[in-house]
């Protein structure tokens, strides 16, 4: 029997479903983790995969970063914890602020669910509104009001949405669809307090806006008073240092950070405009507060990762968005001669193939893809030694410590899974 499969029997009887969130499941069992480095993982039999999971976006700089190791060392020597202010979270403020002109104030939280939580509150506080608008399978985080009509995990399980979810909660969530400004128009009224949208959706599989729809977006909540939560989860430090609202050329009222913040520990931040900010306790009325915000450790850890990303810049992004875009082709091609039905959606360093020939622009049509073809795709290229997220509503990401011959594997591995899937 394999380590993973016992390590995964053993799991079973004291983790509920044997993982500690749903979309690392995967049949027959998962694979158990040794150990990672830069842009391989391996696993408890010893087997090492090109990592294009990239925990879920948040290892733009691959695993066990140099500078950030270094950063976190250093402050492991001063103190893992405080609960009380250091001058390196308003160094931390202070350069996320110089990446995000929309941010004049920011607060920090440990997870990217808290930061949309809070930000949503904020809206909610500020516009003396309840409703809120999201977009249909964009994915917030795993509470109630955002997990209506949510991808992710959600939609790889088939769920409409989560029992247990308090209904008058989730009364006050109104969707949209996605690059479809006719709709979100239906759905605003005087009541929404905020528009929150993922500026590229990478929940339902990969989906990307047109700049104009986000132009529009930002438009259309603004001329019925409402703000506009960027989720910049995945995009933010991702697209560009300047995330989504760079990438675009566009500005949020209120935006979203996580993941890629924190170079591979555990940090998320919401910030925005400075009298929506001010709204936030003590000076303000709106509750937010977390034992572990601003702990020094992803706070070191956010720092070396942001300098880093700074000093790397747009040559190092374009270089990134350049190799999703050719392994996209590759994929393209390899389908389209094998006469499989595919899309292949790409940005930034991001990208996904869907198994229908239908352009992919929002979760309606991602739906259309066969989700089975994608898990039997996933579990050949892992049988080919690359491990991409295993459900066809996540997407696929690249690293700054991907190699070329990382690539060129990648590239191989796809062929030969591609082969496995065509009939
Ligand atoms: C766009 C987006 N927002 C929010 C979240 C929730 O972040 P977290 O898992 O850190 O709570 C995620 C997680 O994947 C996400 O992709």
């Amino acid at each position: 029997m394999k380590n993973s499969a016992r390590l995964y029997s053993r799991a079973k009887k004291s983790i509920a479903s044997g993982v500690n969130s749903p979309v690392r499941y995967f049949e027959p069992y998962p694979f158990f983790v040794k150990n990672a480095r830069g842009g391989r993982i391996t696993d408890a039999d010893g087997r090492t995969y090109i990592d294009h999971c990239c925990a879920y976006g948040a290892l733009l700089l691959g695993h066990r970063n140099r500078a950030v190791v270094s950063a976190v060392s250093a402050q492991l020597k001063r103190g893992t914890l405080y609960c009380a202010p250091t001058p390196q979270e308003t160094e931390l403020a202070e350069l996320v602020a110089k990446c995000y002109p929309s941010i004049r104030r920011l607060r920090l939280l440990n997870t990217g669910m808290e930061a949309t939580m809070s930000a949503i509150r904020l809206a909610r506080a500020y516009t003396g509104r309840q409703k809120i608008v999201k977009f249909d399978g964009g994915y917030h985080g795993a509470y109630d009001y955002a997990l209506v009509s949510a991808g992710s995990g959600v939609a790889h399980y088939g769920l409409a949405d989560t029992q247990g979810a308090l209904r008058a909660a989730t009364r006050n969530t109104l969707v949209a669809r996605y690059n479809d400004i006719a709709s979100l128009e239906a759905a605003m009224s005087d009541d929404v307090a905020a528009v929150i949208i993922e500026p590229v959706m990478a929940n339902a599989g990969l989906i990307t806006p047109t700049r104009e729809f986000l132009r529009r977006v930002i438009r259309v909540a603004h001329s019925h008073g409402a703000l506009v939560i960027f989720d910049e989860t995945v995009t933010g430090f991702r697209m560009a240092v300047g995330g989504a609202q760079e990438y675009y050329g566009v500005r949020a009222d209120i935006t979203t950070l996580a993941k890629a913040l924190g170079g591979g520990f555990g940090i998320a931040a919401f910030g925005g405009r400075a009298d929506i900010m001010e709204k936030i306790s003590p000076g303000g009325p709106v509750y937010v507060a977390s034992t572990f915000a601003g702990n020094p450790i992803s706070v070191s850890a956010s720092i070396a990762a942001i300098r880093q990303m700074r000093r790397l810049g747009a040559k190092t992004y374009s270089r990134l968005e350049r190799t999703a875009g050719r392994i996209a082709s590759h994929v393209d091609d390899v389908a389209h001669d094998m006469h499989i039905p595919h899309t292949v959606n790409s940005a930034a360093s991001m990208f996904q193939v869907f198994f229908s020939n239908v352009p992919v622009t929002d979760y309606a049509t991602a739906r259309l893809s066969d989700s089975g073809k994608f898990k039997r795709l996933a579990a050949l290229l892992r049988d080919n030694g690359v491990f991409v997220p295993p459900s066809q509503f996540e997407v696929a990401f690249l690293s700054t410590a991907h190699t070329g011959q990382d690539i060129q594997h990648t590239m191989s591995a796809y062929e030969r899974a591609l082969g496995g899937v065509r009939h």
